[in-house]
């Protein structure tokens, strides 16, 4: 499934590691109860055995009843409403999907967008710019209901949706993720007629990409949701009984910890493949929101090798010893054809050719994903080498079914991870402080004070 390869990591800090094991299997035991700090938020442990499944049958069935055309879907949701999806979409998606199935004949997978995930005027005018050539369906996701910038993107949306399509047919293009009794995406969900799922009370936003919030989009973008759900089953059945308390996920967590105690302060996430960058963002929220609290944990960071390997590499090999880092590398990942899953593969070699000008005759022949899968080994063994502690987690492939079992892996070792770090895993209090700040400034009802201090300041 998942395998953690620690040989990179220095000796003293895998023995540190190996000493709190029976630490993050106590943890792992507490988030399974929901007894853990923060424990009302552990539903999305085990979701795909007690929810999961039944769910992702609805979701299927709602796709295939919506009984309407779209060949767009447009995602409105920022932070954990909106990471997971991306995240699937992009790892199995053609990059180069709206060009290619321009004037194709029935393409089989629509394209999926995104919208309320940072608050760019000229994107949404661009965004609008899109939807005049496509037929469009909106996903609008708020856990909460009240984020500002998936609101005002929908409002915006919507606004488009009721002139182009009457209020009536609109309505229908329009579905809402959000909690299943307040909030007021709820209620104007009511009001409107829109058809809705419920972001779950005990599962956060960071930690709900099987729930609703990546379902559904994902299933409306011609995904298989079911694969997902499996994977993410394995996984946590691969948590279940004795084999736990020495299971890659604990040590995973533990390694970290050690680093972080060692004071390491900046924990970089590597990829080989640029369709992982939304997969690393996904992980990015997940653990910097999760443990960043209380002047502790180490900064999340992504690096595109070996894009960045030309930038920041020289960082990593030579700069502040304060790194750790962990390879992500997937043993094979097909070209995805624009249309959707496919059972050919579609792979490329290095050429020949007749005269060797370019001094690249030694790679005649040989698979492009194996030099890519030297330059990181090569780059594992040099910033090992530089003082940087490395892992490397191995997938064997890319599709729904690993990505289901990666969520599963990375959320618990999370979890497990933030509570060996004494800090609740789940809250996210430091969000709060810009969103009032914004509230205030933009003068929202009830913020008028604080708006008038922070006007003063700046
Ligand atoms: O993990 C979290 O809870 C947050 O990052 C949320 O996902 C994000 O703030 C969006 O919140 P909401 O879904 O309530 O709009």
């Amino acid at each position: 499934m998942i395998r953690l390869d620690a040989r990179f990591f220095p000796a003293d800090l895998r023995a540190a590691a190996t000493s709190s094991l029976p630490d993050a299997a106590t943890a792992l035991e507490a988030v399974r109860q929901g007894e853990c700090t923060g424990g009302e938020f552990t539903g999305w442990f085990d979701w795909p055995r007690r929810h999961g499944f039944a769910l992702a049958s609805e979701v299927k069935q709602y796709v295939q009843e919506l009984g309407l055309f779209y060949d767009t879907v447009v995602v409105v949701g920022i932070g954990g409403s909106y990471l997971g999806c991306r995240a699937v979409a992009e790892a199995l998606s053609h990059s180069y999907a709206t060009a290619l199935s321009r004037g194709a004949k029935n393409p089989l997978r629509p394209l999926i967008v995104y919208a309320g995930h940072n608050l760019s005027e000229a994107g949404l005018v661009e965004l609008l710019d899109l939807l005049g050539e496509r037929q469009p369906l909106i996903n609008v996701i708020s856990k909460s209901g009240t984020t500002t910038e998936p609101a005002v993107a929908f409002r915006v949306l919507r606004e488009y949706m009721e002139q182009r399509f009457g209020k009536a047919e609109a309505s229908r293009r329009i579905v809402a993720t959000t909690d299943g009794k307040k909030g007021a995406l709820r209620q104007l969900a009511a009001d409107s007629g829109y058809k809705t799922f419920v972001v779950p009370d005990d599962v956060g936003g960071r930690f709900s990409v099987l729930t609703a919030v990546g379902l559904v989009p994902l299933a409306l973008g011609g995904f298989d949701i079911e694969a997902l759900m499996h994977g993410a089953d394995e996984m946590f059945r691969s948590f279940d009984g004795e084999q736990a308390s020495s299971h890659q996920v604990l040590e995973y967590a533990c390694l970290r910890k050690a680093a972080f105690d060692a004071g390491k302060r900046i924990d970089l996430l590597a990829y080989s493949e640029p369709r992982l960058a939304s997969l690393v963002e996904w992980w990015k929220q997940l653990f910097g929101e999760s443990e960043g609290k209380h002047g502790l944990g180490m900064f999340p960071a992504g690096l595109n090798y070996t894009t960045d390997l030309h930038s920041l590499g020289q960082y990593v090999q030579d700069g502040c010893r304060n790194l750790v880092q962990t390879f992500l590398s997937i043993g094979q990942v097909s070209a995805p054809v624009p249309q959707g899953p496919t059972q050919v593969e579609r792979r490329l070699r290095v050429p020949h050719a007749a005269v060797n000008d370019d001094d690249l005759g030694y790679l005649e022949g040989r698979f492009i994903s194996e030099i890519n899968q030297a330059a990181m080994l090569g780059t594992k063994v040099a910033h090992s080498d530089g003082g940087v502690p490395c892992l490397e987690l191995q997938v064997r492939e890319l599709n729904e079914r690993t990505l289901g079992g990666l969520f599963a892996f990375f959320e618990t070792a999370c979890a497990v991870s933030a509570l060996l770090l004494g800090v609740n895993p789940f809250d996210q209090p430091g969000v709060e402080a810009y969103k009032k700040n914004l509230f205030a400034l933009l003068g929202k009802p009830g913020f008028e004070e604080l708006g008038g201090e922070l006007r003063r300041r700046l």
